[in-house]
């Protein structure tokens, strides 16, 4: 029988557990839960009968924490902690098995247990929240930071626009001119095409920052699909890649732009075969949902670093040897999703290679 005064101090180091508890959540950095949680653990400790011989366990989100490490052979008392309606953890009182039974643990005890893991709970709902709000932050940041690249493209496009034009003008001229002069012609003709490569890369940039002209038309993906990959059959044999294509019907329409949505196609697949091994497959993938079409090409390549999971969207980003890529592939690609309204999302895969997943408005 426990003496009504032991009673009273035992409601009393749980009450001061409590308090102590509750302003350590109140005061508790996402950035430092352990130490949260750690301190925590020290607070119940003292708050139970044999508080020298108790051991407090915390396991959540990853996270063991513990009063001692030795652990093994002991008798338990555990309370389940509920993040969101799941199963998220437990916080667990421990004590000799030797010296002690299950009886001398209080219902007391399980009861501060149980209202410590129902903190500690809502707790992890509020990191879940937040962490949700800054990766959302992220999100829109990094939006932004592309809007504003975009614009500042478009305006160099538009700058260099004409002085292109009249480089190649003139030295059309010249041609004409210099006829009879072989050596200036080769000259002449490299100044050519290279003005032809340079006013190509400012129609790239210029479909980044979505200053083509549009023509959207209601049409069915599935053939321009096809005709992407008939165009590429030729590029996997040489580079000795295999592909799937899973279509889930033959007919899945939406309204695009006809070449711009062969060219969110072409990239993404030439993207693929580049970045993939010698047997390696890429799968494609189309379907519908009820507002959009869906469309994903999955390599067995090395995948995106975690530098290239921020800025493969960018203008000018590629990790392909100078001379290879202009980095402008999938930045073509993300303004022409964003003007039809829609998204694309990078991830690695988990065993290996990388998903990109392209989604359009019906
Ligand atoms: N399927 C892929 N697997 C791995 N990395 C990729 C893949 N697609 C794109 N990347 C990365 O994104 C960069 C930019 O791609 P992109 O804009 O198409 O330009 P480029 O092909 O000229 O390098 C690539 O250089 C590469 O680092
Ligand atoms: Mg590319």
């Amino acid at each position: 029988m426990i003496s009504t005064e032991t009673a009273l101090k035992e409601r009393i180091k749980e009450l001061t557990c409590l308090y102590e508890v509750s302003s350590i959540i109140v005061n508790a950095d996402i950035e430092t839960l352990e130490e949260t949680l750690k301190a925590i653990a020290f607070s119940v400790q003292k708050a139970f009968s044999f508080p020298e011989e108790t051991e407090i366990v915390i396991l959540i989100d990853g996270m063991n924490v513990v009063t001692s490490q030795n652990l093994d052979e002991h008798i338990e008392l555990v309370s389940e902690i509920v993040v969101f309606n799941k199963l998220a953890g437990t916080i667990s009182a421990h004590l000799n098995h030797l010296k002690y039974t299950k009886e001398d643990f209080l219902n007391e005890e399980q009861q501060l247990l149980n209202i410590i893991a129902l903190k500690l709970g809502s707790l992890f709902e509020r990191v879940q929240i937040r962490k949700n709000e800054m990766s959302l932050k992220r999100q829109m940041e990094h939006a932004d930071r592309l809007k504003i690249l975009g614009e500042l493209t478009a305006g160099i496009a538009h700058e260099l626009n004409t002085p292109l034009a009249n480089i190649l003008g003139f030295a059309e001229l010249l041609k004409d001119n210099l006829k009879n002069n072989t050596e200036c012609l080769a000259d002449l003709d490299r100044i050519i095409q290279n003005a032809i490569f340079s006013r190509e890369v400012v129609k790239k940039l210029m479909f980044f920052a979505c200053e083509m002209p549009q023509k959207m038309t209601r049409l069915n993906i599935v053939p321009s699909i096809k005709g992407a990959i008939d165009l590429l059959d030729a590029t996997f044999r040489k580079q000795q890649v295999k592909y799937i294509v899973k279509i889930e019907d033959e007919t899945l329409l939406l309204n695009a732009d006809p070449i711009q949505l062969t060219q969110i196609i072409f990239n993404l697949i030439t993207n693929a075969i580049y970045f993939s091994p010698k047997k390696g497959l890429v799968t494609i993938t189309t379907f519908q949902t009820d507002k959009d079409i869906v469309f994903k090409v999955t390599d067995e390549g090395p995948g995106l670093s975690s530098e290239a999971l921020e800025k493969v969207f960018q203008p000018f980003f590629t990790t392909k040897p100078t001379g290879e890529g202009s980095g402008l592939g999938l930045s073509v690609v993300h303004g022409i999703v964003s003007s039809h309204k829609g998204t694309i999302v990078a991830i690695n895969n988990p065993l290996k290679g990388t998903t990109f997943t392209v989604t359009l408005p019906k």
